[in-house]
């Protein structure tokens, strides 16, 4: 699936990603900047903080519990934040858009 990633001054990064990869994956291993990943993927940091694009938001489902506890640490959380290590990438996701916020920068 193709994700596309762009940070707060507006660039995209197109990534073909794998399905069962997570975003932050995606993103980490693809020198994708804006997500800092700090603790790895283990839910713990909130440093992996991204918005999903309005259009995409039902595809990707809502946080789970864990998560959205991680979410209240995160700056400039929105409705449709998510932790990028939680959203584990299906093929139904092919065009999917994150943007990444400013305070991950
Ligand atoms: Fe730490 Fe996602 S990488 S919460």
């Amino acid at each position: 699936p193709n994700i596309t990633f762009i940070d707060y001054q507006g660039a995209e990064r197109a990534i073909n990603a794998a399905s069962g990869d997570t975003v932050m994956e995606v993103a980490t291993s693809n020198d994708v900047p804006g997500i800092d990943a700090d603790c790895g993927g283990a839910c713990a940091c909130a440093t992996c903080h991204v918005y999903i694009d309005s259009a995409w938001v039902e595809v990707v489902g809502a946080a789970q519990d864990l998560e959205s506890e991680m979410l209240e640490v995160a700056e400039g959380v929105e409705a449709n934040s998510r932790l990028a290590c939680q959203i584990v990438i299906t093929d139904e996701m092919d065009g999917l858009i994150v943007k990444t916020p400013e305070s991950q920068f």
